[in-house]
């Protein structure tokens, strides 16, 4: 398919530029925009990304355009197909997600806002965090309808899973499934009844004690990488996680993915973004799937669900 469309990243920290980058060297888009309220930061982030477009052999256009927070500059993002909300604070050692809302809230609130103003028919993927918080939020400021405002954490947190699984067997990346439901933080719901070395159940192969220990490793798989870089939270996974969920937007692939989507009735849940699986296109959601999970695991998502209900309400009253 020819190169086309429009995909804004706003916010130019890690996160954000590594999205771009990416973004820019799957050689689908005809333009990635990328912006920050830190002057000149867009701007030469994506200078130096062109200037690597002979090298890689990519023709996509970064636009780099400083924004302010009262909203001026958005007009670069004007038609956007796809929008990526990176902005907001990341965590420091010891924090957990959550220290971040009330921050954090005030800035996704007033960039979904811009978003509404200028690309009222993108598709929006929130990253910031707290991540089921954020994309509730982002929802409600845009006044976007549910399916086309989607959180990215499922993606990031199954393959956490999945690179720990496969160190434990020696197996290759490629030959190991896992899935990660529920929220992007505490009650996270790893879900081993459908994770498989070369198809083989991991629980048969690596024993409950070692899959308990690594699904507690990937339930903390982004503090620990906080812990080590002492500044700042992860980003090559991330990025690459939304980049992936962008690109199956792009191309209307209908590809399912672990996403933080709305559920409306599925698993018996309803009324709250949660993580769950869905098939990604045009639009954003088309469909919710109802993974089938074992008895422990369907609880565990209703726990994730209550727990995120309660803070998404939390949030609307910031
Ligand atoms: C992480 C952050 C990005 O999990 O939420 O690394």
């Amino acid at each position: 398919m020819a190169r086309h469309g429009k995909v804004s990243v706003i916010g130019s920290g890690f996160y954000g530029t590594t999205t771009a980058q990416r973004l820019a060297e799957y050689d689908i888009f005809e333009t990635v925009v990328l912006t920050d309220i830190l002057e000149g930061k867009p701007e030469g982030v994506a200078l130096d990304i062109n200037q690597s477009r002979s090298i890689e052999g990519f023709e996509t256009k970064i636009v780099g355009a400083t924004t302010t927070a009262d909203g001026q500059g958005y007009e670069a993002i004007a038609d956007s197909d796809i929008v990526i909300i990176t902005a907001g604070l990341p965590r420091k050692p010891g924090m957990t997600r959550m220290d971040l809302l009330a921050i954090n809230a005030g800035i996704v609130g007033g960039v979904a806002k811009n978003v509404a103003k200028y690309a009222p028919n993108a598709v929006i993927l929130v990253v910031s965090n707290p991540l089921d918080e954020m994309t509730a939020l982002a929802q409600k400021a845009s006044g976007f309808p549910k399916e086309r405002v989607i959180g990215q954490a499922g993606v990031l947190d199954t393959a956490r899973f999945t690179h720990f699984v496969a160190e434990a067997t020696g197996a290759h990346v490629g030959d190991v499934r896992t899935l990660t439901l529920g929220s992007h933080g505490e009650t996270m719901v790893p879900v081993p009844s459908v994770s498989t070395v070369n198809g083989k159940p991991i629980i048969d192969v690596l024993g409950k004690e070692k899959v308990d220990e690594l699904v507690t490793r990937t339930r903390n798989g982004g503090a620990e990488i906080v812990e080590l870089l002492k500044t700042g939270s992860a980003y090559y996974a991330p990025s690459a996680a939304v980049a992936r969920m962008a690109k199956a937007v792009h191309e209307d692939s209908g590809a399912t993915y672990p996403v933080c989507a709305w559920v409306d009735g599925e698993f018996g849940i309803s009324g709250v973004y949660l993580g769950v699986e869905a098939k990604l296109g045009k639009g954003g959601i088309k469909q919710v799937v109802e993974t089938p999970l074992t008895d422990d695991e369907l609880a565990a998502l209703k726990v994730a669900a209550e727990a995120v209900r309660t803070k998404q309400a939390d949030v609307e009253t910031l």
